[in-house]
């Protein structure tokens, strides 16, 4: 295990396998763990559970201002609660999935998040940190930038599984929100120019892992 301060950045679309390898990557880091696209999903159940519509961008910008989000960053047991409120289940369901591109297209639910998600990192030793934007901007002077990729055909597949769905219909909703989270104005999904590329298609999870603690190794040189 190296020593002294490291931040890992993942990006990559939904599907490409970016929460599997983070979570393991940081166990073996002996990192924290930051999800950030949790956090966009949660201010998208409180937006939802609170009747707001979320293509109403003010009220929106309103709900994000004002929710406490507190956020577990263990790689092993990683927890996301709005209020005290745990909210790890319900994040994942097909009502905030099919939102949560809207609310984060918000520059102002950006902002605010963006700040946390800084927060977070500066109060760590070392942590691995996935979303959209991280190698970007949240921290882009991360000693570690990945893109995590695999075909768009991968990509459903996986999800289907994952959630048990139909192949085709999660495709579809792959499609529509890998075009909405990489066309919105505001920090959109984006290869950061310095960022190692990984196709993880035809690559299992060990690999894609052990190639990015191999990367590391030979940056940090421990
Ligand atoms: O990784 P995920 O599917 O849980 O992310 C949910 C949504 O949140 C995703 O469609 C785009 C958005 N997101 C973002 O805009 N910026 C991030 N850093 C992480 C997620």
């Amino acid at each position: 295990v190296p020593t002294g301060r490291i931040v890992v950045a993942v990006d990559g679309p939904s599907g490409s396998g970016k929460s599997t390898v983070s979570r393991r990557l940081a166990a073996a880091l002996d990192a924290r763990y930051l999800d950030t696209g949790a956090m966009y999903r949660a201010v998208t159940w409180a937006v939802l559970s609170s009747g707001v519509d979320p293509t109403d961008t003010d009220a929106v910008a309103k709900i994000a201002g004002e929710i406490e989000l507190t956020i577990g960053t263990d790689p092993t047991a990683p927890h996301i609660a709005a209020d005290g409120t745990l909210l790890d289940a319900e994040i994942r369901g097909p009502r905030v999935t099919a939102a949560v591109s809207a609310v984060a297209a918000v520059p102002a639910v950006r902002q605010t998040l963006v700040a946390m998600q800084r927060g977070i990192i500066a109060a760590a030793e070392r942590i691995v940190v996935e979303g959209r934007d991280i190698g970007t901007v949240v921290a882009s002077d991360a000693e570690l930038k990945v893109y995590l990729t695999a075909s768009a055909d991968a990509r459903a597949r996986r999800r289907s599984a994952e959630y048990a769905t139909d192949v085709s219909a999660t495709a579809a909703d792959l499609a529509r929100r890998d075009r909405l989270d990489s066309t919105r104005p505001v920090d959109p999904l984006q290869q950061a120019p310095d960022a190692v590329v990984l196709d993880t298609t035809e690559m299992g999870i060990d690999e894609a892992v052990e190639r990015l603690r191999d990367l590391l190794q030979g940056r940090v040189g421990a």
